[in-house]
């Protein structure tokens, strides 16, 4: 077994930045509503950009900042709900822009957790020696699968996607294990398939020459949400996933420096810190910038941390999620 470092991260978003206020001009919501009940100020959204275009620039900036090169790169999977294409896949294109010639590529969808869950399957890989370099990537615009006279879903969401890159270390005996040592300490999963209808986008109907004649009219599917029952699974699994995660590797919640959550509400989030009895700035807050971005939350508030200085080399954080599915996942990992 190899332990897992996390080499670097990195963000791209699209250019169009888009306000609060600047929703009001089409729909029956206030900035006020929308900041009050989400924490949400801005949104960007993609006019002229592809969620491969928006994968690319956050490996763009991961590589950079890492100083690696593409073609040492040997897995590339990207979590997404919103690719552009079914086939080929999201991962293969962002290789074929960058020119990873070396890497196998795979996208992934378990939604908000998408990150989390590529973040592991990538760890797996470098700790089990499949690999040496992974680039995890997740990647949405999801302003494509909104309804945008549904107030109570389109203001929440927006475009982006962020990135990290994991890298074989040392040889040891299990996974994880040392937590004082840089690396991937380890990470805790779940999934409710049977409470999935919260949460959902239908995909095309099956239509073809011996289904019979289509009874309603076929339309792009839109993202339906029971936002207050997402909201109390968030609220209790989250913690839940954490405490369980450092009960397993014997950390004390004291030792966590920083703690980037999935940015859906900052009312989860407040409501996170106080069940764990963690002050709330130990936790990294930018939906106020970004709205929810999905499978790119995740990586874009850990970049946002690493870069603006809240979360440091050598501190130990925990990243942590929950969406569709439903699914949720930690991971706590040293810097
Ligand atoms: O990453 C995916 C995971 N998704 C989430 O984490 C979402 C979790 N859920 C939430 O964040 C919250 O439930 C929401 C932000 C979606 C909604 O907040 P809420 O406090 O649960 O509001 P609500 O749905 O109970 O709606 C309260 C009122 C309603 O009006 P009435 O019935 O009280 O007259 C809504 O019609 O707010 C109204 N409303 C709005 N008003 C102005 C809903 N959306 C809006 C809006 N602007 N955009």
């Amino acid at each position: 077994m190899r332990r897992v470092i996390l080499a670097g991260t990195g963000s791209g978003n699209p250019k169009k930045k888009v306000t609060n206020d600047d929703l009001t001009a089409f729909l029956d919501t206030s900035d006020e509503w929308i900041k009050t009940r989400t924490g949400i100020s801005t949104r960007y959204l993609a006019t002229d950009e592809t969620v491969v275009d928006l994968c690319v620039r956050a490996a763009e900036d991961v590589l950079s900042s890492t100083g690696m090169t593409a073609e040492e790169l040997e897995l590339i999977i990207v979590a997404s709900v919103t690719q552009d294409k079914i086939v080929p896949n999201t991962a293969s294109e962002v290789q074929a822009a960058l020119g990873a010639k070396n890497a196998i590529c795979f996208d992934l969808n378990a939604a908000c957790s998408g990150f989390l869950f590529a973040m592991s399957t990538a760890c797996t890989y470098v700790s089990g020696g499949v690999v040496k370099n992974a680039l995890v990537i997740g990647g949405e615009i999801l302003s494509k699968i909104m309804d945008w006279s549904d107030r109570s879903t389109c203001v929440l969401f927006g475009d982006g996607a962020g990135a990290a890159i994991l890298t074989a270390g040392e040889e040891q005996d299990t996974p994880g294990g040392d937590k004082d040592k840089r690396g991937i300490v380890g990470f805790r999963l779940g999934s409710d398939g049977a409470k999935g209808q919260v949460l959902l986008l239908e995909n095309r109907p099956v239509i073809n020459p011996y289904t019979g004649p289509v009874k309603e009219p076929v339309h792009y599917p839109y993202v339906h949400m029971e936002g207050q029952a997402v909201f109390k699974f968030a609220v209790s699994t989250v913690p839940r996933s954490i405490s369980e995660l450092l009960k397993e590797t014997g950390t004390d919640i004291n030792e966590v420096a920083c703690f980037v959550l999935h940015q859906a509400n900052l009312r989860i989030i407040h409501s996170v810190a106080k069940r764990l009895k963690v002050p709330d700035d130990r936790f990294m807050v930018n939906m106020d910038k970004y709205g929810n971005t999905s499978a790119a939350s995740i990586p874009l508030a850990l970049d946002e941390a690493l870069k603006s200085g809240k979360a440091k080399k050598g501190d130990l954080i925990v990243i942590a999620g929950f969406g569709g599915g439903l699914t949720w996942g930690s991971m706590l990992i040293r810097l």
